[in-house]
């Protein structure tokens, strides 16, 4: 008779994005999740999901199980469920509810599916509002109706507008400008409001600083659907031909050191091991986060604490690729800060969250993915 599972059902949505394919493979390695993806391909390709798990699966032939884990549970957590649909639309996510055999079986959420192009959200804000923020109110509807109430949510260092003060702490006031960074802040605050009202809800928010590098193997990694819009992919492509090799640098004349533009670059493997630390947060016995036991809801920073500017980056990616990349100086781009840094003491102290990889490591990782994929995904198997 086949054991009970141990493992803990947990959905993640946009699992085949950039952050969702390795927050999946985070939580894969963890050997104690049982990890289903739902997302669209709205900017994503059914392949990442595929090598994350053909490479848990190989990998796994050197990992130990866990004494207490069942042979079937340490093979279940190979089988990625991955599902092609659209979160917007409710009675496909109840039917992910149901799959799992109903009430009660899904144990969390991690909620990473969104529309992220700040340009673009100022052009169709209705659009983002109801992919970002409807679709979370949806959500997490549907999660209430399952009796399913641990949720961490996808949050951005936008929230914060033009910060006060930099580094950022999580107190800063939240000031976002986009319709993107609106939908962000909104989310955060529904979120918010549905703890205090049902204080059996736990419910972290993340706010990304600026995640860039891949998966160190090289086999998954930042493949938007379009031109990318982030500086470091943006360089990675140009390195590989597929874009052309002029960077417009957007300003040079921001109170910076060296006029361009600071940004908290992390790792985003190590951003994704964050969403494990989160998780784990939520488990009953490790909840010391939440003192008050009537609202256990938290944001956290995550981040490293330190800058680098555009030409830093630039730098970082000529010695990374032996790329020589052409600067073109542009006049300022609106709504652009000149520093966005992250203030991770809370997560450090909180959730055991710190940074592991450099700067080298990122450029480094990145152009090993985009040299062994120079058109990302597509066009392989
Ligand atoms: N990349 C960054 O710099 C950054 C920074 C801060 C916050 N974030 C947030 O992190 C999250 C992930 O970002 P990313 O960089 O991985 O972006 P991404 O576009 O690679 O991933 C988002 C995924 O969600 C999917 N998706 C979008 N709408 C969907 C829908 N209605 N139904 C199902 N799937 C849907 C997309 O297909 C995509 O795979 C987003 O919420 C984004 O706002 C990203």
């Amino acid at each position: 008779m086949a054991t009970a599972s141990k493992l803990r059902t947990v959905i993640v949505t946009g699992g085949a994005g950039y952050i969702g394919s390795h927050v999946v493979y985070c939580l894969v390695k963890t050997r104690q999740y049982k990890v289903i993806s739902i997302d669209n391909g709205h900017n994503s390709f059914p392949e990442a999901l595929a090598r994350v798990s053909q490479l848990a699966r190989e990998e796994q032939a050197s990992e130990t199980k866990p004494a207490d884990l069942s042979e079937e549970d340490w093979l279940e957590t190979n089988n990625i469920v991955i599902k092609d649909g659209d979160i917007t639309e409710k009675e496909v996510v109840r039917a992910l509810f149901e799959e799992q055999g109903g009430k009660g079986k899904v144990w969390g959420v991690i909620h990473i599916a969104a529309w992220k192009a700040v340009g673009e959200s100022t052009e169709i804000p209705l659009t983002y509002y109801h992919n970002n923020a409807s679709a979370t109110i949806q959500l997490l509807q549907t999660m209430n109706e399952y009796d399913c109430k641990r949720f961490v949510y996808s949050s951005s260092a936008t929230v914060y507008g033009i910060p006060p003060k930099v580094p950022i702490p999580e107190t800063s006031p939240l000031g976002a400008l986009s319709p993107y960074g609106k939908t962000k802040v909104m989310c955060e605050m529904i979120v918010e409001d549905l703890c205090t009202a049902q204080p059996e809800w736990k419910a972290l928010s993340l706010r990304y600083f600026n995640p860039a590098g891949a998966h160190p193997s090289g086999r998954f990694g930042e493949d938007p659907k379009g031109t990318p819009l982030n500086l470091l992919p943006i360089l990675g492509q140009m390195a590989v031909g597929r874009l052309p090799p002029t960077l417009n640098v957007m300003g040079n004349d921001y109170p910076t050191a060296d006029g361009t533009c600071v940004r908290d670059y992390l790792h985003v493997m190590d951003l994704a091991s964050g969403h494990v630390l989160a998780l784990n947060k939520l488990v009953e016995d490790h909840s010391d986060i939440f003192p008050d036991k009537k609202k256990q809801y938290k944001q956290y920073n995550l981040g490293t604490g330190k800058g680098e500017s555009v030409l830093e980056i630039v730098e970082a990616m000529r010695k990374a690729t032996g790329f020589d990349y052409k600067l073109e100086i542009g006049p300022r781009r609106a709504g652009d800060v000149p520093a966005l840094i992250a203030d991770p003491a809370l997560a450090q102290k909180e959730l055991g969250f710190h940074t592991t990889k450099n700067l080298v490591e990122m450029c480094h990782d990145l152009w090993n993915w985009q040299s062994q994929n120079p058109n990302g995904f597509e066009g392989s198997a």
